[in-house]
C-alpha cells in the first residue's frame, strides 16, 4: 500500500476536523493508500508549529506556498478563509497536486470556474468539503427518490439556519469579509443549495431576498471600534428546478437558538421526505396509500443497512457524529487518488453550487429573477 503526503492549510475548525478525518478515515475504511501527514502551513510559524505538533504532522510552515511546493506532498488540504481558496488552489494545482478545499469552492462563480477548470485540464482530483451529503440517511433519501418510491418530486422546502451572528456583539470576522463572497448565503446556504442539487438536480432560476441585520459588528469581542457589515445576515430564495420542480431555500446565521438546522421537506407525488440535520441519524418518511387512520411520516433510524455506517458501528441506533461524515468524506476523496472511486462532489459542483449562490446575490441586488443555464 502506498502512502499520500498530506499538506493541510490551516488548523481551525475545518483544520482538525479534517487531521481528525485523516486518521479515522485510514482504520475504519479498507482503503488502497494511506495518509501521511506531512506538512502544516498556518498564518505564522508559531501557530503552524503548535497545531502541527497537536495533530501530527512532520513539518510546519508559516508559509503556504512552501507545503505546496514540497515534493513530499501529493494532496493539498486548503481549510484557510474563502477569500484564499482560489489562490492556494490554482497554485497547487499548478504544482501538480490532487486539492481537496473547504466550502464554498471561492468568492464567486468566476474564480470557482477557474479552479475547475484548471483542474480539469490538469487531470487532478478534486475534493470540495460538503460533508452533509455524505450522510448515508441522505443516500438513502436519495435512493428512495431515484427509485420513485414517493413518485415524481414537484417540491423542495430547505432551510440552513444556525445562530452564531445572533448577537450583534460577535465580532466582525473573515466570514463578513464581502471578499469572501456572500454572508450567509455563502456559509450556509452554500449547503442547503449543495443538498437540494443532490437530491433534485439543477436549479433553472431563482428570485431571491437577502437582508444585513447587523449592519456593524465590533472589531474584536468587547471593542467599541466597529466596522461595517456588507454581507447577508439571512438570504430567502424561490427556486425553479431544471426537473420542474419548484421550492424555497433559506439561509440565515442570526436565527437564535438554531444550532444545525440543515432541514428540507421534499414533496412527491406519493409520499414526502423530511430530514434535519439537528437529528441527523433519522429520516422521515411518507407514502401514500396506507389504511385511513394509520397513515404517518415513519422515522427511520440510521444502521448498518445505511452504508456505511455499519463500517463505524454494528449496531442500529448508535448514531454517527459530524466528525464521521468528515471520514466518509475523506474515504471517498482517498479512493479517488488510488483510483478506486469517483470521489465528489469535485470542483465542478462546487462551481454548479457557487453559480447558485452568485445568482441568488445578483437576484437580491437586482431585484428580478436570474436564470441559470
Ligand atoms: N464543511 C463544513 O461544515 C464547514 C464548517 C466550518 C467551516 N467551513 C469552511 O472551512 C474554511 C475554514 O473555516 P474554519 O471555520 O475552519 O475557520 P477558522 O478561522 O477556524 O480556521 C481558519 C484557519 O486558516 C488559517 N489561515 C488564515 N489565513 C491563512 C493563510 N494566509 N495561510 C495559512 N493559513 C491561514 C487560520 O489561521 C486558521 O487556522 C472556510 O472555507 C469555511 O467556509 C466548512
Amino acid at each position: 500500500m502506498r502512502d499520500v503526503g498530506i499538506g493541510l492549510i490551516g488548523s481551525g475548525f475545518m483544520g482538525k476536523a479534517h487531521a481528525l478525518a485523516f486518521a479515522a478515515a485510514a482504520t475504519t475504511f479498507d482503503l488502497p493508500i494511506r495518509p501521511r501527514y506531512v506538512v502544516l502551513a498556518d498564518i505564522d510559524s508559531a501557530m503552524a508549529s503548535a497545531a502541527a505538533a497537536r495533530l501530527g504532522f512532520a513539518r510546519s510552515t508559516g508559509d503556504w506556498r512552501t507545503l505546496v511546493a514540497d515534493p513530499a506532498v501529493e494532496l493539498v488540504d486548503i481549510t484557510a478563509p474563502n477569500a484564499l481558496h482560489e489562490e492556494m488552489a490554482l497554485a497547487a494545482i499548478a504544482a501538480g497536486k490532487h486539492v481537496y478545499c473547504e466550502k464554498p469552492l471561492a468568492a464567486t462563480a468566476a474564480a470557482a470556474e477557474r479552479m475547475a477548470r484548471a483542474a480539469r485540464s490538469a487531470g487532478r482530483i478534486t475534493q470540495v468539503g460538503f460533508n452533509y451529503l455524505k450522510n448515508p440517511i441522505i443516500a438513502l433519501a436519495r435512493s428512495i427518490i431515484a427509485k420513485g418510491e414517493i413518485g415524481d418530486v414537484v417540491g423542495f422546502r430547505g432551510i440552513h439556519a444556525e445562530g452564531y451572528m445572533a448577537d450583534p456583539a460577535t465580532p466582525w470576522s473573515w466570514r463578513h469579509d464581502p471578499a469572501g463572497g456572500g454572508g450567509a448565503i455563502a456559509d450556509l446556504g452554500s449547503h442547503i443549495i449543495a443538498m437540494a442539487r443532490f437530491l433534485v438536480g439543477p436549479i433553472a432560476a431563482l428570485t431571491a431576498q437577502m437582508s444585513t441585520v447587523v449592519k456593524r459588528r465590533p472589531v474584536a469581542r468587547g471593542s467599541a471600534e466597529t466596522r461595517p457589515v456588507a454581507v447577508d445576515d439571512q438570504a430567502q430564495l424561490l427556486v425553479r428546478f431544471a426537473s420542474g420542480a419548484t421550492g424555497t431555500i433559506e439561509a440565515s446565521w442570526i436565527a437564535p437558538g438554531r444550532t444545525m438546522q440543515l432541514a428540507f421537506e421534499i414533496t412527491g407525488t406519493q409520499g414526502s421526505l423530511a430530514f434535519t440535520q439537528e437529528r441527523f441519524n433519522e429520516l422521515q418518511l411518507y407514502r401514500a396509500g396506507g389504511p385511513a387512520g394509520r397513515q404517518g411520516f415513519t422515522t427511520i433510524t440510521a444502521g448498518p443497512e445505511h452504508d456505511p455506517y455499519g463500517a463505524f458501528c454494528p449496531a442500529p441506533g448508535h448514531q454517527l457524529g459530524f466528525n464521521d461524515l468528515k471520514t466518509i468524506e475523506v474515504r471517498d476523496l482517498l479512493l479517488a487518488i488510488g483510483g478506486a472511486g469517483a470521489g465528489g462532489p469535485d470542483f465542478h459542483e462546487g462551481w454548479q453550487i457557487q453559480r447558485v449562490v452568485d445568482a441568488a446575490i445578483l437576484s437580491a441586488r437586482e431585484r428580478r429573477w436570474i436564470e441559470i443555464d
